[in-house]
């Protein structure tokens, strides 16, 4: 009997493999922006139209994700950039939240050196000092062509007019309300009205203000005057670190993008602090050697090869990356091919390998020395790939009273105590340790890539641990599985991070036979209610078209024309 009932659970928890797999998205002759809400991306396609570039496009969308997608989209978090201009000019921005400087290693941990629980995710002490202001301007001021003014004022009257709410976001603010009470010392605008509902009016009066003073004074509209006040203010009433001085020394970094080849295509990532761009050139790198594309898509064959390098990959990941402005991540050598070679010299084609004996590798030693994300290619073919986040949904649930925006809760993203895992699940040791002044360790991967030279994609996920292997997933679906942009966006995934020991698995990720097949392999796959990943891409079709892939996980949406 017992049996029937685990048969029967099976059945109803693996649904059927993605069935929209081939699905076109929408196609345009010649720009287009793909992301996580419809006002958003028609905001960004709006400045197109009036001549504005990818960058100037850019700006436009992550001011309106602050007000229309306030789970991720934000004034009070960071982000990271990687743009490839028309003539191949590549260039990366970080503009990641960094620690206070009051922060220190044990920040998080009580007399008995025991983790405070939920002090790191939730309130005051989880913010790190803002950057998305900073790489908006410094962005703008050296790729943008439209007066700044023009890009923040879309988002001032979105705040100050309203916008109606969807389902899912009316949804997750009720969801919501008592944290935002609990944690916040002022009342925001968003719990107003106690139970929002789909197509209800969301005007935030404060938010607005705040959106004006950064578009009348740029940088100085948030980390000086009157904005700068009323962060530190609310530092001060909720007991939190960031101070006037953290604001005025917050500054964006332009890194060289972290660049490698993947059969036929030049992937261009981010570099450390994120450990996207790293990770998934060692999982293409690795795939490179495989023959996916000739074994299928989410065949059992292939899911068990990439859980096993993502299983490796993610080991790697917890000793090895971190800012690499305090410790110096081995880049070199951990892209190099002998050692992603030998670090699939364990691997199996018949049955799993156990986390436990999968150590973090030793590669040569180190050279001297909920998010959102939108993907925008313009006229001139310029391209832009920006993920950018408060980390958790909602961030740190702290709104800076009288400024009607959230703060990040992204200090989590630090390993607060060797061996204990983050919100994600994630591990990490010294390398990711809480340092004063120090940026955190992300997984976010804006990618952009090449074929022959030639722009080819656009892509990047929010997720946490999870976004490296959608878009490692995503690519695959595309450069190997012969999909198109918004199938390859639809397909159902899965993820393995090392530790927990475990694969995830959306229920559309694989057929039952495959799903048996992987735990018959020793695999211990978990078939999830909820989904991974929101991947927002466009993909340059042979005939120079563009095609976006909008998640239809979310309320993501493709414009242009
Ligand atoms: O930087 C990181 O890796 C995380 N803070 C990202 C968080 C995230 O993707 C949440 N989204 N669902």
């Amino acid at each position: 009997m017992r049996k029937f009932y685990l048969i029967l659970l099976l059945f109803s928890t693996v649904g059927c493999a993605s069935s929209n797999l081939n699905e076109r998205g929408l196609v345009t002759e010649q720009a287009m922006v793909v992301s996580a809400h419809p006002l958003a991306s028609a905001v960004g396609a709006d400045i197109l139209r009036r001549g504005g570039n990818a960058v100037d496009a850019a700006v436009a969308v992550q001011f309106a994700l602050a007000v229309v997608y306030p789970d991720a989209g934000n004034l009070g978090g960071g982000g990271f950039l990687v743009l490839r201009l028309q003539d191949r000019r590549i260039d990366a921005l970080d503009y990641r939240e960094k620690a206070p400087a009051a922060a220190h290693r044990n920040m998080y941990l009580n007399e008995k050196g025991e983790v405070i629980k939920g002090l790191s995710v939730k309130g005051h002490l989880a913010a790190g000092v803002p950057g998305t202001v900073d790489g908006m301007v410094q962005v703008h001021e050296k790729y943008g062509s439209l007066p700044w003014r023009e890009l923040v004022q879309p988002a001032v009257l979105l705040a100050a007019r309203g916008f109606p709410l969807t389902k899912l976001e009316a949804k997750k603010l009720n969801e919501n309300r008592k944290d935002f009470i609990r944690y916040s010392t002022q009342r925001p605008d968003f719990i107003l009205k106690s139970r929002w509902k789909k197509g209800d009016t969301l005007r935030l009066k404060e938010l607005a203000s705040t959106l004006e003073r950064i578009r009348d004074k740029g940088r100085a509209g948030f980390y000086e005057g009157p904005t700068a006040q009323l962060i530190v203010a609310e530092m001060q009433r909720g007991k939190g670190l960031i101070s006037k001085a953290d604001l005025q020394n917050y500054s964006a970094v332009w890194r060289s993008p972290l660049t490698g080849t993947y059969k036929d295509y030049t992937v261009i990532s981010m570099p450390p602090p994120s450990s996207g761009g790293l990770a998934l050139l060692q999982l293409l790198t690795i795939t490179s050697d495989y023959p996916v594309a000739d074994w299928g898509w989410n065949t059992t064959k292939t899911a068990h090869f990439m859980i096993e390098a993502e299983r490796r990959v993610y080991a790697d990941r917890a000793k090895h990356l971190g800012d690499p402005d305090f410790y110096q991540v081995p880049v070199a050598g951990l892209l190099d091919k002998t050692y992603l070679k030998r670090r699939m010299c364990n691997f199996s084609l018949k049955h799993a390998t156990d986390s436990d004996d999968i150590a973090p590798g030793e590669p040569g030693p180190p050279e001297a020395k909920h998010t959102t994300h939108y993907s925008i290619v313009d006229q001139q073919g310029n391209a832009v790939s920006v993920t950018t986040t408060l980390n958790s949904s909602f961030g740190s649930k702290v709104f800076v009273g009288g400024a009607g925006f959230l703060l990040n809760n992204e200090m989590d993203d630090f390993s607060i105590k060797p061996g204990h895992p983050n919100t994600y699940g994630l591990l990490g040791g010294d390398a990711n340790a809480v340092e004063s002044g120090k940026r955190m360790l992300s997984s976010m991967t804006p990618t952009i890539l090449e074929k022959d030279g030639n722009l080819f994609m656009v892509v990047g996920s929010p997720g946490g641990s999870t976004i490296i292997t959608s878009v490692y997933q995503t690519i695959l679906n595309v450069t190997a599985h012969n999909l198109p942009m918004q199938g390859a966006v639809n397909a159902g995934r899965f993820h393995h991070q090392w530790e927990p020991d475990v694969v995830l698995a959306e229920k559309k990720a694989f057929t039952l036979g495959r799903f048996l097949g992987l735990w018959w392999k020793g695999h211990k796959v978990i078939p999830l209610s909820r989904t991974i990943g929101r991947v927002d891409a466009i993909l340059v079709l042979p005939d120079g078209k563009l095609e976006g892939g909008a998640d239809p996980r979310g309320d993501d949406a493709a414009a242009g024309f």
